[in-house]
């Protein structure tokens, strides 16, 4: 188990759920960790968690959306610690709505933090990893990255595109020879605050939504999600599934090809609550 001992890994996201929880695995594992989130509170108590395992740690608020913070944090990392050797671009947000009745704007928003949070914490570390000699970026998409939902089209459409645009860096990464693994996350139901945190188009009540997903659909802990994701990182695979729901619907992708659109839909139907 010493992959991680005096790594240097960039959490974003790390204030609650999968980031925590990553955060919490590394430091247990002996990294050093660069951890930031825009939830001041959630960020200082998974710092104190850390802490108290024995890590060092360099805290701060930052809103992955916001480019120009980003890339002067990828520098203020670098500089204190000296050496960038993983970055998980895991903070995200959630919303729930048809496009009938979403406004454009929440579709941009979820696209500013899923896809170009992700954009803009890749391109700002990627000379530091490449310097390093030895790094990794670890992407989170989604299982909503392998198949399309209903009243999900602005999270799948940012988390298709973070798992293409990874996909892609990572060819890029093995074609110029640079020193950087890359790996697409994709989780299914995890039991954190994600749902609760979301927001939803008019005349939906998120409540209701978050407490369907907070009982039916999140099955896997944050801790079991830490677990899976760092073993996938630990082998260097391109891809890593999290949970059984993932596995399961990503074969059901693989078999029915576009098959699977109308089937999710007539089981959505019945299944799926209103929210209104
Ligand atoms: N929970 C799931 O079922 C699930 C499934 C698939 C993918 N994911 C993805 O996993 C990642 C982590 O989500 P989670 O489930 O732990 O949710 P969470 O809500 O528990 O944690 C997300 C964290 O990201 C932070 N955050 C939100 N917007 C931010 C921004 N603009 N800049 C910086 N930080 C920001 C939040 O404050 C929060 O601490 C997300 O990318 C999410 O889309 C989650």
């Amino acid at each position: 188990m010493t992959h991680f001992l005096n790594k240097v890994a960039v959490v974003t996201g790390a204030g609650s759920g999968i980031g925590r929880a990553l955060a919490l695995d590394l430091a247990h594992q002996g990294a050093r960790l660069a951890l930031s989130d825009v939830d001041s509170a959630g960020l200082a108590e998974t710092v104190r968690q850390c802490e108290v395992l024995g890590a060092e740690v360099k805290a701060d608020h930052l809103d992955v959306a916001e480019r120009s913070s980003v890339l002067a944090y990828s520098d203020e990392v670098r500089a204190y610690f000296g050496v960038v050797n993983l970055v998980f671009n895991n903070a995200g947000i959630a919303f729930s709505g048809d496009i009938e009745v979403s406004e454009f704007k929440d579709v941009e928003r979820v696209m500013d933090v899923d896809f170009w949070g992700v954009v803009n914490g890749t391109k700002a570390f990627l000379p530091h990893l490449i310097a390093s000699g030895d790094g990794h970026i670890i992407n989170t998409s989604s299982l909503f990255g392998l198949l399309a939902m209903p009243s999900q089209s602005a999270y799948c459409a940012a988390k298709f595109a973070v798992r293409g645009f990874t996909e892609s860096l990572r060819q890029e990464m093995l074609m110029s020879k640079h020193p950087v693994r890359v790996t697409s996350v994709h989780p299914g139901g995890i039991k954190t605050a994600i749902a609760r945190n979301s927001t939803a188009a008019a005349g939906q009540d998120a409540k209701v939504l978050a407490e369907f997903f907070d009982k039916k659909m999140a099955r896997t802990t944050p801790e079991s999600a830490a677990h899976t994701i760092l073993r996938g990182v630990r082998a260097g695979r391109p891809r890593v599934l999290v949970g059984v729901d993932a596995r399961v619907l990503d074969a059901l992708v693989r078999v029915t090809g576009s098959g699977y659109q109308r089937l999710i839909a007539a089981v959505a139907a019945r299944v799926l609550p209103t929210g209104q």
